[in-house]
């Protein structure tokens, strides 16, 4: 179960702002499921997770199985192309061990020490590549799988190809695609009504998430009950509220929202968060700005801005109610630290009494604060988590005016950056 909570939001901007936007929240909501919105073409994700075929499913499954043979697979892809299954496999295994099957990622960045770095490590490891592009022609995938490509026919010949490559990629067009027929690959489709930020339940996220072992049925079990929940066009449905209070609030002036949260693991959802909201909102200079904070690790970076900096911070805290472990702070005898007052308290405690300490600290501040609290965290609910947040992500850009669904933005590096690169 999901909850959220907007008590902490009070004096910050008043119920009929809110109100305003909570009577749009259902009409918008209609419009994603109906597609007579903005970026109508890109609505595929709305019923994605009933309408995700068990023939497809068990076609992810098959070949994840496939390459848990191998020590490491390296996923290539950037933005919507990774950041999703990042998010998932980084929640669900363990933070200092990797399973049988290494994951490792690539194509997310030029930076030459990673890939020089990544092409060493590899020499002495059996690996395979799975390389996502929905377009095919994204510049940092590409030349990354290039090298990737290269090191596989240098160590185990042109023939491997096949058995060590698989592709997600748009259905006919781009030089992925040319790639998969050249070679015989094994591919999967990224759906064209389904944008990369919108994508981690297709094969481009499921793929992944399934070679690292974990559930994806489960995954999506849990998307059907988002799916179930937010669709409903009610004031009550929990993700046209977090819209309304979220743009309510931009109204007032707090135009950017603070992801908080608890957990280091969590670190990779956020960055999925922040790519999500960012390129769905930031255009026609309007926008909430996407950050996030790791307690306690940033308190002791960010904290003194979220505390006494511009007052423009808006901030969701994930709760996470149930802990993994039960580790307790041992007694010492000396106790030069005198601390012997947590003896036999768990961390887990401890870091809840941070993170409430944090957030009402944060919200005497200034801060308004909404909090999305987590029964447990389980696959099944970050599953529904997904779709809250894909869901109200769309809501959200409407109520902002934009079209949530594309990234025009994002050309505007890669012109200059091409110009350079002598293209
Ligand atoms: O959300 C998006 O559409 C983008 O972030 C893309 O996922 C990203 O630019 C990668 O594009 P592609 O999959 O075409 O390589």
């Amino acid at each position: 179960m999901i909850n959220f909570n907007s008590e902490f939001t009070k004096g910050f901007v008043k119920a009929e702002d809110v109100e305003h936007f909570l009577e749009l929240g259902p009409k918008y909501l209609k419009a994603l499921k109906e597609q007579t919105g903005l970026g109508s073409d890109f609505l595929g994700w709305v019923d994605l997770p009933n309408r995700i075929s068990e023939h497809e499913i068990s076609e992810i499954e098959r070949v994840a199985k496939g390459l848990q043979k191998f020590q490491t697979i390296v996923v290539v892809g950037i933005g919507g192309s990774y950041l999703g299954s990042k998010a998932v496999i980084d929640l669900f295994t363990p933070y200092f061990e990797h399973s049988q099957t290494e994951i490792l990622f690539a194509g997310q960045n030029l930076d030459e020490d990673y890939i020089n770095q990544l092409i060493q490590y590899l020499s002495g490891r059996n690996f395979a590549v799975i390389v996502i592009s929905k377009s095919g022609t994204t510049l940092e995938p590409a030349v990354g799988f290039r090298l990737l490509l290269n090191l596989i026919v240098e160590n185990y010949g042109e023939n491997a190809i096949k058995n060590r490559v698989v592709a997600i990629t748009d259905a006919q067009k781009g030089a992925l695609r040319s790639v998969v027929e050249q070679y015989g690959l094994e591919s999967f489709v990224v759906p064209d009504d389904v944008g990369g930020r919108y994508s981690v339940l297709t094969a481009v996220g499921l793929l992944p998430i399934a070679v690292a072992g974990i559930d994806i049925r489960a995954l999506l079990n849990g998307a059907k009950n988002g799916e179930a929940k937010y669709t409903i066009e009610s004031k009550e449905n929990m993700a046209i509220q977090y819209a309304a209070f979220r743009n309510a609030l931009y109204q007032k002036g707090y135009n950017n929202e603070i992801m908080v949260y608890s957990k280091p693991k969590w670190n990779a959802m956020a960055e999925w968060w922040k790519q999500l909201y960012g390129e769905s909102e930031g255009k026609e200079n309007k926008g909430i700005f996407p950050v996030s904070i790791n307690i306690t690790t940033d308190l002791h970076s960010l904290g003194q801005y979220v505390q006494e900096g511009e007052r423009k911070l808006m901030e969701t805290f994930i709760r996470f109610a149930n802990p993994e472990t039960k580790t307790q702070v041992p007694n010492d005898n000396n106790n030069y630290d005198q601390l012997n007052y947590l003896t036999g308290k768990s961390f887990h405690f401890i870091n809840a009494q941070a993170e409430t300490g944090t957030m009402q600290a944060h919200n005497e501040g200034g801060v308004p604060v909404m909090q999305i609290m987590l029964e447990e965290l389980n696959i099944l609910i970050l599953g529904e988590l997904i779709y809250f947040y894909e869901i109200a992500c769309g809501i959200s850009g409407y109520m902002l005016g934009v079209n949530p669904f594309d990234q025009p933005g994002v050309e505007a590096y890669k012109k200059n950056m091409f110009k350079l690169l002598g293209k």
